[in-house]
């Protein structure tokens, strides 16, 4: 049956059959929005690269969360700016990091009962060099140094999970990172906290405007030797099979617009939920349209999420959730 027997357009007619037949949906409670935590009181400081995000003290972090909550979003995904910053990366694993202040601070408020608080496991906003690790020297200068930092990782973890994070979500990207990670929670009497691993990140171009958000850019060097070569798909299915033999409860793929074809293989291949993060690149470039007047923003940003959900994504970490939601 071709045409003129077979229309496709007959199923585009009118709104109602469009969404009759719509395959893919989009909803509030599948975007998670991340918040960048600093020190202070009634603090709200524009990051001049990301319009619309902010460093927030956690007074009005806990207000955010009450407007999350309010329109339905999944959860927040939670990051730190420490008053300061050394070698080892101390302001991520203490126990009155600003990370686990926030988290105690949330744990009061109405909206935690409503939104899952995920907390970002790394050191690279902690330590003074900006990278993900412990550094060491090497031959031909420094590298980060895997097994020690994995201590590290897991004791952020643990004191994370105590100050009331619901999930961890390491992002650091070290060799066996879950399995030191769920070690540590299971013998902290911490079995029931799941882990959301990043398990393919890519070394990106995208994560810049975060890394003025999140005062996180390496000091020296660059991410290379830990993230992932943007050329590798089935390194990358690679690394989500041995996180979840590590003990991965779900993963995260990033950043998601330019890999989308990561987040389909991995959902062909595994069970797990899938969540992708639409990274700072991704939100400032189509902010950077908008403000030229080249896109139109309320369909530009429905449609960059869609994609990502249709690709395979359970759940979309995007610092359009709020916009995305009152648009839905
Ligand atoms: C920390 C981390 C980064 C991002 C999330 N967690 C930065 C990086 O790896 O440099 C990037 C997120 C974004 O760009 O929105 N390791």
């Amino acid at each position: 049956m071709t045409f003129p027997v077979q229309r496709m357009r007959r199923l585009r007619r009118t709104e109602p059959l469009r969404a009759l037949v719509r395959e893919t949906a989009l909803n509030p409670g599948d975007f998670l929005y991340p918040l960048f935590l600093c020190p202070g009181q009634g603090i709200r400081r524009a990051v001049t690269s990301m319009p619309g995000v902010f460093n927030l003290s956690i007074d009005e972090a806990v207000r955010e969360a009450e407007e999350a909550a309010s329109l339905g979003l999944g959860g927040l995904l939670l990051f730190g700016l420490p008053d300061s910053k050394d070698e080892q990366g101390t302001g991520a694993w203490s126990d009155d990091g600003i990370v686990q202040q926030g988290l105690r601070a949330l744990k009061q408020s109405a909206a935690a009962k409503k939104l899952v608080l995920i907390a970002d496991v790394c050191l690279c906003e902690y330590t003074s060099h900006g990278h993900c690790g412990l550094i060491v020297p090497t031959a031909d200068g420094h590298d980060v140094d895997n097994d020690p930092t994995l201590d590290l990782l897991a004791r952020t973890a643990v004191s994370l999970a105590r100050a009331g994070a619901d999930v961890v979500a390491p992002s650091d990207m070290m060799d066996g990172r879950v399995a030191a990670i769920r070690k540590a929670l299971d013998s902290a009497d911490r079995t029931h906290t799941p882990i959301l691993s990043y398990a393919s990140k890519f070394a990106s171009a995208f994560y810049g405007p975060f890394r003025e958000a999140a005062d996180s850019a390496p000091q020296f060097g660059d991410r290379k030797t830990y993230q992932m070569d943007g050329a590798n798909l089935r390194e990358a299915l690679l690394e989500i099979e041995l996180d979840l033999a590590e003990g991965a409860d779900m993963i995260l793929m990033k950043p998601a617009m330019p890999y989308l074809d990561v987040v389909h293989a991995a959902r062909r291949r595994f069970g797990v939920p899938i969540g992708a993060y639409q990274v700072s690149g991704e939100y400032s470039m189509l902010h950077a349209a908008f403000e030229k007047g080249w896109l139109d923003r309320d369909r530009a940003i429905l449609e960059s999420l869609l994609g990502i959900r249709r690709a395979g994504a359970d759940f979309i970490v995007t610092y359009f959730a709020k916009d995305a939601a009152k648009l839905l």
